[in-house]
């Protein structure tokens, strides 16, 4: 039977590889977009269905749930997030930008994954968090980025709560990092195009389904040092 993925932040960059990777292998996609107009790339993949989301807006993940119905996911990828205020030191972002960074990237993606786990296959499916290698708080330090590195250290933090709270399950959680890649937020620098780590992605993904757990690992299959 055809496998369905749910990406969330798909318009661009790591997120439309991952539709696009996800649609070549087969898989039904459900994408998701903060702006319908900015969905042009994947409205022209006849596997996806396109959703309109802002996942800081509880209100806004309430109505996917309910357009959702009973969808079973075999993988709910919670790729979408923010740089925030990377011109600044943490020593000088103010209020706003520190909390937006830390709502976007910490909170949101697992008060997401908590609506929609009933959906979620509890025997094979895979729920994946978009982390970073900054998010370690053993090698991260020092990388630069400090205050979206602690965004990401606290979105682990959050995502291994979530876990300890599923109790006794199948399900398997992975917490990612994509390499440095070449979009929006990772730049031009980046060594990494965006198919090369979304095909990693997906081959980390594939292998995890059915294993249970939870791991924190690059897209090449390398464990990370929490
Ligand atoms: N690129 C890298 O080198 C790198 C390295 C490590 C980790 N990551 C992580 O990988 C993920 C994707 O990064 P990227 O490089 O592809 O970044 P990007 O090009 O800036 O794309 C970010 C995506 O997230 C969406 N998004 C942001 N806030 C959202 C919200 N509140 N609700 C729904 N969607 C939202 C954006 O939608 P809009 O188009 O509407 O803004 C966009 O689709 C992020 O979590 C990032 O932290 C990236």
């Amino acid at each position: 039977m055809q496998k369905t993925a749910l990406i969330i932040g798909a318009s661009r960059g790591l997120g439309l590889g991952l539709a696009k990777q996800f649609c070549a292998a087969g898989w039904q996609v459900i994408a998701t977009v903060r702006n319908p107009q900015h969905a042009e790339a994947l409205s022209q993949m006849p596997q996806v269905r396109v959703e309109t989301l802002d996942m800081d807006d509880a209100g806004s993940v309430d109505q996917l749930a309910a357009r959702l119905g009973d969808t079973r996911l075999d993988v709910l990828f919670v790729n979408a997030g923010v740089a925030g205020p990377q011109d600044k030191p943490a020593t000088q972002a103010n209020q706003t930008e520190v909390g937006q960074l830390f709502f976007t990237n910490a909170v949101a993606p697992v008060r997401l994954a908590e609506r929609l786990l009933p959906l979620v296959d509890p025997a094979q499916g895979v729920i994946v968090f978009m982390s970073s290698i900054l998010g370690s708080v053993e090698t991260g330090p020092g990388m630069g980025m400090d205050l979206y590195g602690a965004s990401k250290a606290a979105l682990n933090h959050m995502t291994r709560t979530f876990v300890a709270g599923l109790g006794e399950t199948r399900l398997t959680v992975l917490s990612m990092h994509p390499g440095w890649v070449k979009t929006d937020m990772g730049g031009d620098q980046a060594p990494l195009d965006v198919e090369t780590s979304t095909r990693g992605m997906l081959e980390q993904v594939t292998q995890a389904i059915g294993q249970g757990g939870h791991r924190y690992l690059d897209y090449q299959g390398n464990p990370l040092p929490w």
